[in-house]
């Protein structure tokens, strides 16, 4: 017998140039205004058709270990959701690989990203009738970031963060990125921003940054790089406030926290400027890793 083909597609990791964020409603979630760029750092997802309501998982690559293989996983959660959308009354399974590249609670969207695959590999695999939009629906119950998963590209992201509008950029950003090791919580690090933020405002994207996208100007653009979390995440990890200063005596234009962190993203002024700054933080020693990147880069897309 031979063995089935899958399908599969691969998703990228992101940065938040802006992450803006305002009062938690009732559920606990806080209202943001963020401007997402999808940067070239990809998990991968196979899909191929399992018994009936089964959704064997397995994880490979870079921090494996740190990810649950089992009904936890957001993946899983997202091939279930789908089938129950959209299967009507099929019996669907699907064993899904994951081959993570990502960091894992990074602040770069990495589970979301897994999510944003599954959902698009799955509806390949079943031939479901789902629309964009639909999928888009389906994935805005799975997590804030998994919208931007299968978008993309650069989005302004309002609500909790999942309502995406594509936004004008010019160019290519070159990053590198301080990975570090252990997790930093998403939920942990913005309860810690309630604390010390009491009376937080109304949040809004700044005009600039939207100009400095449009020009592709990295030095414009590295001015209005802002992120209402970093103080969160940097009381929480006070080393983070070491590596940021360190990268931009390196000669990064700007390092900010990713997401809610630990990753630390830095802005280089080009692609020259980016290796060497990469060579150069790579030799202190001082992160789990370092990873040069380009965005912006598109959402989650089929290769096979
Ligand atoms: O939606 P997602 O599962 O990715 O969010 C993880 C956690 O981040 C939430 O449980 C919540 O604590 C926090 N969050 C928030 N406001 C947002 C998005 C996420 O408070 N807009």
């Amino acid at each position: 017998m031979t063995e089935p083909t899958p399908v599969r597609v691969r998703a990228c990791g992101k940065v938040n140039l802006a992450l803006r964020v305002g009062p938690a409603d009732e559920s606990g979630y806080h209202e943001l205004a963020t401007v997402f760029q999808g940067i070239s750092l990809y998990d991968e997802v196979s899909v191929v058709d399992a018994a009936p309501d089964t959704f064997p998982i397995t994880v490979a690559g870079e921090q494996a270990a740190l990810v649950p293989a089992d009904d936890r996983n957001l993946a899983v959660k997202a091939a279930r959701l789908l089938a129950q959308a959209y299967g009507q009354g099929r019996d669907l399974g699907a064993a899904i690989a994951i081959s993570k590249t990502i960091p894992v609670t990074g602040g770069m969207a990495g589970g979301s990203a897994d999510a944003a695959a599954t959902l698009l590999a799955c509806s390949v695999l079943w031939d479901l009738d789902v629309s964009p939009s639909e999928l888009d629906e389906l994935a805005a119950q799975l997590g804030a970031d998994v919208p931007f998963s299968l978008l993309g590209g650069v989005a302004l992201g309002t609500g909790r963060g999942d309502r995406l509008a594509p936004v004008l950029s010019r160019g290519t950003t070159h990053w590198v990125l301080a990975l570090s090791d252990g997790e930093l919580s998403t939920p942990a690090v913005f309860r810690r921003f309630d604390e010390i933020t009491p009376d937080p405002q109304r949040p809004r994207v700044s005009p600039q940054l939207m100009n400095a996208l449009i020009g592709g100007d990295a030095v414009a653009l590295a001015k209005e790089l802002t992120n209402d979390l970093q103080q969160a995440a940097l009381s929480m990890r006070p080393q983070l406030a070491d590596i940021v200063a360190l990268g931009e005596e390196l000669g990064a234009l700007k390092g900010i926290v990713s997401g809610s962190g630990p990753t630390i993203a830095f802005l280089a002024a080009g692609e020259q400027q980016a290796i060497d700054l990469s060579v150069r933080l790579s030799s202190e020693g001082v992160c789990r890793a370092v990873r040069r990147v380009q965005g912006p880069v598109p959402g989650a897309r089929l290769i096979s």
